[in-house]
């Protein structure tokens, strides 16, 4: 079986499935306020209690001040001590001051009405720039002094990430898109992180709802009738991983997978990156108040892929295109 925690430090243990929140920012649909927060009871309730999210995620770090609130009203303070929250701060490049830093960090503790963040993991859009060394000294002064549990960051390559642990700061995660499609981490990201003892968390491991039997059997969706910028998103990925023919090929593997073990395709691709070394968990995008696979992700708990279930992917994926030649190294999408 899946197993259903993990440990992400000695004083925080988060559910493998994480419930992501860039699904509230916008291009995503209407987020109702009232529905969403009755969504987030139900993850909350069947056991998904970690969420990521980001400061600029639109009203994400509200909705979880909002959830807490009414987490302490209906069931009490024992309670809220089951949600972990893994918020970002994601600054525009430029200098870096300690008083920018303690600003920031104390709006997100605001917003998300909680006294220490539980992990913030930190962006940094342009290497060139080299404030983000700086900005990781001030925020482990705040973990010095109790204001953030742990420091992770989010779509870091392998070579910065050296350069951080090398200028002292300790980072315990790092987030980074992960799926059969995209392997890059596979490259250098797990060997370093395996050195290093820091987990990956993994977004993208369903391409925005592309990997799924929604999209088996059917012909290539055009930009228009990909609804969200989730599902636009990947498909760029997919189109340069091999296209859609291929795709159908991999979609072919993972239904007869999914059959074996009774599972969804969602529910294999999801257990395929959860069984890579150094993956702590998989952030799955939900968009709160329009729909929901509470149950169907609970399924990724009660089974496990076996070797000749992996080899039979991987083999669709021995006729795809190098995504880390084409793009390079985890996070460098983004500069
Ligand atoms: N650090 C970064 O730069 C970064 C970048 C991207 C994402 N993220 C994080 O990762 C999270 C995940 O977002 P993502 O864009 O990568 O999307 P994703 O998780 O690959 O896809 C989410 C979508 O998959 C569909 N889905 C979920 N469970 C399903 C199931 N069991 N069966 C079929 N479809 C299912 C849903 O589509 P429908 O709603 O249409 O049903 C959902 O909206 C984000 O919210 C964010 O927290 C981080």
């Amino acid at each position: 079986m899946n197993m259903r925690c993990y440990q992400l430090a000695s004083d925080l243990r988060i559910c493998r499935i994480l419930n992501g929140m860039w699904q509230v920012a916008g291009g995503h649909g209407t987020i109702d306020h009232n529905l969403a927060l009755a969504d987030m009871l139900r993850y909350h309730d069947a056991g998904f209690t970690s969420w990521d999210l980001a400061d600029i995620y639109g009203p994400a770090e509200d909705f979880i001040g909002e959830f807490r609130r009414l987490l302490l009203t209906l069931k009490g303070n024992e309670e809220i001590e089951q949600i972990q929250s893994l918020t970002k701060w994601v600054p525009q490049p430029g200098k870096i001051t300690r008083s920018m830093v303690n600003k920031n960090i104390e709006k997100s503790l605001r917003r998300m009405n909680v006294g220490t963040l539980d992990l913030l993991q930190f962006h940094w859009w342009d290497y060139n720039n080299p404030y983000y060394i700086d900005a990781l000294k001030y925020l482990s002064d705040l973990k010095d002094k109790g204001i953030i549990k742990h420091i992770g960051l989010t779509n870091f390559d392998t070579e910065h990430m050296q350069i951080i642990m090398d200028s002292g700061s300790k980072i315990i995660s790092n987030q980074v898109q992960f799926s059969i499609i995209d392997r890059r981490p596979e490259v250098k990201m797990l060997s370093f992180c395996q050195r290093h003892n820091v987990s990956l968390l993994a977004y993208g491991s369903i391409c925005g709802g592309l990997i799924s039997e929604r999209y088996l059997g059917k012909s290539e969706p055009s930009n228009v009738e990909l609804n969200t910028l989730s599902l636009r998103k990947y498909k760029k990925m997919i189109d340069a991983w091999g296209g859609w023919n291929l795709f159908q090929d991999l979609l072919t593997s993972l239904k007869r997978v999914g059959q074996k073990h009774g599972v969804s395709i969602a529910n294999v691709a999801t257990s395929y990156i959860l069984k890579k070394p150094q993956v702590g968990g998989v952030i799955i995008g939900a968009r709160l108040g329009i729909v929901e696979h509470i149950s169907d992700n609970t399924q990724v708990f009660g089974f496990i892929l076996d070797k000749s279930d992996q080899d039979e992917i991987d083999s669709v994926c021995e006729n795809a295109n190098d995504l880390f030649e084409i793009i390079g190294d985890c996070g460098d999408e983004y500069r």
